[in-house]
């Protein structure tokens, strides 16, 4: 049974500005996000997840977005691990420690790495190819070339490569906006995230590249949850559906309104342990 970890919105609010999709002119209905997160965790759990949480902390308003804070992983001869992330902003860095011990008290190693002026924000920019042959590092907006560069130093211990993909559109500050693998083979793709190198380089990781639209990225539809046969997303396209439909996957509409506020939506607020 899969696993996935996520955080309960309690202290969930917009702040400032750390993305293009925020302003401090759009309230959060607490109350309406509360339910969201909550149908979020019924639909992750029907789809046949097992659903963890960790403590929300006062003040942390960004850690409902639980994709963020650990790289996680398992490799076979070394077990479980997380990276804990350098995040870019001061309230997100705050959060790290606590999904590092959290996941530390389940012992997973802890790699740490000094990360010097460098940035990477775990899941958000590092997406395992399904197989866990190699990792895809987006970096531009929130990690840094030389964050995903550590980072690949490390994964290269243990014969794990990653491909640095460089990020050039604002609304797609983290890689998970633009890139969602759905199985083996085939990836959602929105072209206009990348640079022409990382676009070339897409293309030759995976079979079928399914292009999204600026339109459908921007609304968070490459942002989905693939799991058992479902694809967990704010909203579906005709063409998108298409392309799901092609691959084997049945479209869950989950509502996501409150967090798009914040930038984000499905994966954003969840990460899959091993
Ligand atoms: N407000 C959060 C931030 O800007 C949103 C994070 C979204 N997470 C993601 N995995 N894309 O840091």
């Amino acid at each position: 049974m899969p696993k996935v970890l996520l955080c309960p919105p309690n202290y969930f609010d917009v702040v400032d500005q750390k993305n293009p999709y925020m302003s401090r002119e759009s309230a959060v209905d607490r109350v309406k996000a509360r339910t969201q997160w909550e149908n979020l965790c019924s639909v992750l759990q029907q789809s046949g997840c097992e659903v963890e949480t960790i403590d929300p902390v006062e003040d942390l308003e960004d850690m409902v977005f639980a994709a963020n804070q650990v790289f996680v992983g398992e490799k076979i001869g070394y077990g479980r691990f997380v990276v804990p992330s350098r995040m870019v902003y001061a309230s997100r860095q705050r959060e790290v420690p606590y999904f590092a011990n959290w996941c530390r008290a389940r012992d997973y190693r802890v790699i740490d790495l000094d990360f010097g002026d460098d940035y990477l924000e775990g899941h958000g920019d590092l997406l395992w190819h399904p197989d866990g042959s190699r990792i895809y590092g987006g970096y531009g907006f929130r990690s840094t070339r030389g964050g995903i560069e550590k980072f690949a130093a490390a994964m290269s211990e243990m014969g794990i490569p990653v491909v640095p993909l460089q990020l050039v559109d604002p609304y797609c500050y983290h890689l998970d906006t633009c890139l969602c693998p759905l199985n083996n083979e085939a990836a959602l793709v929105f072209p206009g995230a990348y640079s022409s190198e990382a676009l070339a380089s897409l293309h030759k990781f995976w079979k079928r590249v399914h292009l999204l639209t600026a339109d459908e990225a921007h609304r968070f539809m490459g942002n989905g949850i693939v799991v058992n046969g479902s694809y967990i997303t704010p909203c579906v396209t005709p063409p998108l559906e298409a392309i799901l439909h092609q691959e084997g996957l049945n479209p869950v509409i989950v509502e996501t309104t409150e967090f798009e506020k914040a930038g984000g939506s499905c994966f954003c607020m969840k990460t899959f342990l091993p």
